[in-house]
């Protein structure tokens, strides 16, 4: 279970959806989901902010819409040959939606999608090694199970992009596996004999690895590289594998500018986030209310309810608030515009 602040569970663009009269099925740490029956749902993305795995008690503005807009984007306009999820955005969800008043911030935020039975896995690919997979490589030599060159230091591209996927855990931190872990948590949680499981982590490998090739192409042409990126995927209702969820955003990838990456080597350490990097880096030496300093990243079990409180009783700075709002909005421009 994610804990959203008591302030940040309600904006006005939910509220507005309740008071239609649509029931809410679920609130992720980013996202509030509505039930629209034929087979729809009602995705808002909100402008609330995570960071190490705590939603805090603040609002980035513009972010939601800037999520909203890059799925979008990618999924009509960069992506090929991939089934998707996106049934309408923008003006065109009005359709779906007439009892709702003409609040013109809404429709930026909201999607219609198809509901999908998910997948509970991430489907992780990396063209580059750092973070989580860094740390895994300089332990073991591997990362998800596959063994990669001697040498690599932080932030370096790969010969080819690997899948790694991870578990996809509801309270704390999701853990990488091999590609067999991916198949017994498939065949136990959807109730598939383990060959069918096994079959389907391979498509989904082939499915992720394209998503990554297409994406990455496409930000290498508007000097933008995403090193990695976390995806994931669910069935229709027919049966048919579809790409759900956010695709290729600020929240979900790892997004560097290509000049960052390029001087890295000399600056000594790997090219900050193209996202919410102001945030987390304010996170780490956050001053609480009562003058104490914290710091956020060396908190391990986002379920505690003392690490929570004390998490949510940060006020995050607003000139770090107005500068993350700057990286999105800059990024949104850069990739789609
Ligand atoms: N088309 C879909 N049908 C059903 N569930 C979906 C679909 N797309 C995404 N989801 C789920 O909706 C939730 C999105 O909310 P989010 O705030 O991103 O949650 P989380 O905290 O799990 O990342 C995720 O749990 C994701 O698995
Ligand atoms: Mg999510």
């Amino acid at each position: 279970m994610v804990t959203i602040p008591e302030s940040k569970r309600e904006s006005d663009l939910s509220r507005l959806l309740l008071e239609a009269g649509l029931k809410r099925i679920n609130q992720g740490k980013v996202r509030d989901t509505f039930e629209l029956g034929r087979g729809l749902l009602a995705v808002l993305t909100t402008n609330r902010v995570s960071i190490f795995d705590y939603v805090l008690n603040a609002d980035v503005p513009g972010k939601g819409r800037v999520l909203a807009e890059i799925t979008n984007h990618n999924l009509r306009k960069v992506l090929r040959g991939i089934r998707h999820h996106l049934e309408a955005h923008g003006q065109e969800a009005v359709d779906y939606l007439p009892a709702l008043p003409a609040v013109s911030d809404l429709w930026g935020q909201i999607q219609i999608v198809k509901k999908l039975r998910m997948i509970p896995l991430e489907c992780i690919v990396r063209g580059y090694i750092t973070g989580s997979g860094y740390k895994d490589y300089q332990a073991t030599g591997m990362v998800c199970g596959i063994q990669l060159s001697a040498g690599l230091k932080d932030a370096d591209r790969l010969p080819e992009p690997i899948f790694t996927p991870s578990t996809k855990s509801n309270d704390g931190h999701d853990q990488n596996i091999d590609a067999y872990r991916a198949a017994e948590i498939v065949a136990e949680e959807m109730g598939m004999p383990m060959d069918k499981a096994e079959s389907l982590v391979q498509t989904l490998t082939r499915y992720s690895m394209e998503v990554y090739r297409q994406t990455h192409n496409h930000g290498l042409r508007r000097g933008i590289i995403v090193a990695d990126t976390k995806l994931e995927f669910g069935f229709d209702d027919e049966g048919l594998l579809t790409l759900g969820d956010e695709v290729v955003t600020p929240d979900s990838s790892r997004n560097w500018l290509i000049h960052d990456w390029c001087v890295s080597p000399w600056v000594g350490k790997p090219p900050s986030g193209y996202d919410k990097e102001p945030v987390r880096q304010a996170g780490k030496k956050a001053i609480l209310p009562d003058g104490r300093e914290v710091d956020i990243s060396s908190f391990k079990d986002p379920s505690d309810p003392e690490q929570i409180r004390i998490v949510q009783s940060w006020r995050v700075p607003a000139k770090v608030i107005s500068a993350t709002t700057v990286r999105y909005e800059a990024l949104e421009r850069m990739w789609i515009q």
